[in-house]
């Protein structure tokens, strides 16, 4: 589709996905280093949680190689531009072009030192693709000192683009410009018809391009991204954590580690990565829940005040049985929610008892959960959380 953000082919050279990148979308400096080959990204729904398992390539798949990150920090520097002198402005942005992401409009490149990255499970979103960056300010680290809680340093910025069969939909944007606890910009730049330019859209929008995907108002951002003080959900040690080759976009923990980015590595450098607990099956599941539940339902998320129920993991939960999630959830009644003949949050061995599922499997009611930015079911999801509801003892077996 032309204005479309290129969709190349079946890029399977890494030696082509380079070329490509420069080329096209300049996605990176010369030492990008493809860990992936690029065809590989896929919707949500094709994209399996289980780092181990590739994404299934298809028509939707993006070759456009935008998964390049550079082999050291070094050539971070080289290609980011410094932020003003002085004390940080606090953004105005109304337009999309205004916030660095591209560096031209037509045809349309995303700017060398928006560096493409990928958490590990993703947020269900109606099955649209998404892609998204991090932009660092030069010669900055994350600090990393509490591992579970990354701040960013003042200035940067991250942004998630939603699309549906190659049509852009929305790109939302979040940016730290001081060092105040709400000093964060966030927001959603809709695409017009054309796929030309993306504008503000302070209020949402709901049925863009005539699709069912809404975008949310600015004030409802902070639903999910407030249960993270630094905001930032996707872009965390347990999310980085995969094997090297598994297939996703952009850096690993240990490419952070390796790079310098972090002020405090895990471990002192000695271990480079972490893992969710449990078997394949165990931790499909608490992977899911991480991802898609567990930024309101923690400790400072915006459900606690009603259900003081964990669905967040922690890097040091090396165990699921010890761990908070499964000790809130197991054999545990519900707070708030009156589910009728179902009690309890999670009936080990007993996936339509469980509250869980009920909640998940429900949409366009006061049920649903996520309760917002969300009109379809997820059926991998929800078969993933019932297989493993139904794999744990139940508490009369032996
Ligand atoms: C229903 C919860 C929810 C809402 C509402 C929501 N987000 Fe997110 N957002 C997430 C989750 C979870 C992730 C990480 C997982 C992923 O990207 O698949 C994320 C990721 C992001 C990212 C990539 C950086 C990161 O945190 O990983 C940006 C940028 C972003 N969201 C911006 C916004 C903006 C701006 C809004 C409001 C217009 C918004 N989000 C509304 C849950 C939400
Ligand atoms: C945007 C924030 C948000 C997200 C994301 C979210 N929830 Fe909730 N959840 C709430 C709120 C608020 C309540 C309390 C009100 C209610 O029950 O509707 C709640 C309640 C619940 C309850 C009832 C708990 C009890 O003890 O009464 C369950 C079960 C539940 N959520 C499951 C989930 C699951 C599973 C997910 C992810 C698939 C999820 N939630 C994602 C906000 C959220």
């Amino acid at each position: 589709m032309q204005g479309v953000a290129p969709r190349g082919p079946d890029v399977r050279s890494a030696g082509l996905v380079v070329a490509l990148c420069a080329a096209l979308i300049g996605c990176g400096s010369g030492a990008a280093a493809p860990n992936r080959d690029a065809s590989s990204m896929g919707t949500d729904a094709a994209s399996p949680d289980a780092p181990d398992a590739p994404p299934a390539d298809g028509p939707e798949s993006d070759g456009a190689a935008s998964d390049a990150w550079p082999a050291d920090a070094s050539s971070l520097d080289a290609t980011t531009v410094a932020p003003p002198p002085g004390p940080y402005p606090r953004p105005t942005y109304t337009r999309l072009a205004e916030t660095g992401l591209l560096a031209d409009a037509e045809p349309r490149r995303i700017s060398a030192d928006a560096l493409p990255f990928e958490p590990t499970y993703w947020l269900w979103s109606d099955g649209a693709d998404k892609r998204r960056w991090l932009r660092l300010p030069p010669g900055t680290q994350i600090d990393t000192t509490v591992m579970d809680h990354w701040v960013f340093p003042i200035g940067t910025k991250l942004w998630k683009e939603f699309s549906l069969g190659g049509v852009l939909l929305e790109t939302r944007l979040i940016e730290r410009y001081g060092d105040g606890p709400e000093d964060y910009w966030m927001g959603a730049f809709v695409w017009n018809a054309e796929q030309t330019d993306a504008v503000l859209a302070p209020e949402g929008q709901a049925d863009i391009n005539g699709t069912f995907h809404d975008a949310p108002a600015q004030k409802d951002c902070l639903a999910c991204h407030r249960g993270e003080a630094g905001r930032v959900l996707g872009f965390s040690a347990l999310q980085l954590s995969r094997p090297a080759d598994a297939a996703r976009v952009g850096p690993t923990i240990a490419d952070l580690v390796r790079q310098g980015l972090l002020t405090a590595p895990p471990d002192g450098g000695a271990a480079t990565a972490f893992s969710v607990p449990g078997d394949p099956a165990a931790a499909a599941a608490l992977g899911y829940l991480h991802a898609n539940c567990g930024h309101c339902h923690n400790r400072s998320g915006t459900a606690w005040p009603d259900a003081q129920m964990v669905l967040r993991l922690e890097t040091d939960e090396t165990d699921v049985t010890s761990s908070a999630l499964y000790r809130s959830l197991v054999g545990q009644p519900l707070q708030y929610w009156r589910g009728g003949a179902i009690t309890q949050r999670i009936v080990a061995g007993d996936p339509d008892a469980s509250a869980i599922v009920a909640r998940m499997s429900a949409r366009g009611d006061k049920d649903q959960m996520p309760p917002l930015a969300t009109e379809k079911t997820d059926p991998t999801g929800i078969a993933k959380v019932r297989a493993w509801i139904a794999s744990l003892p139940s508490a009369g077996a032996p």
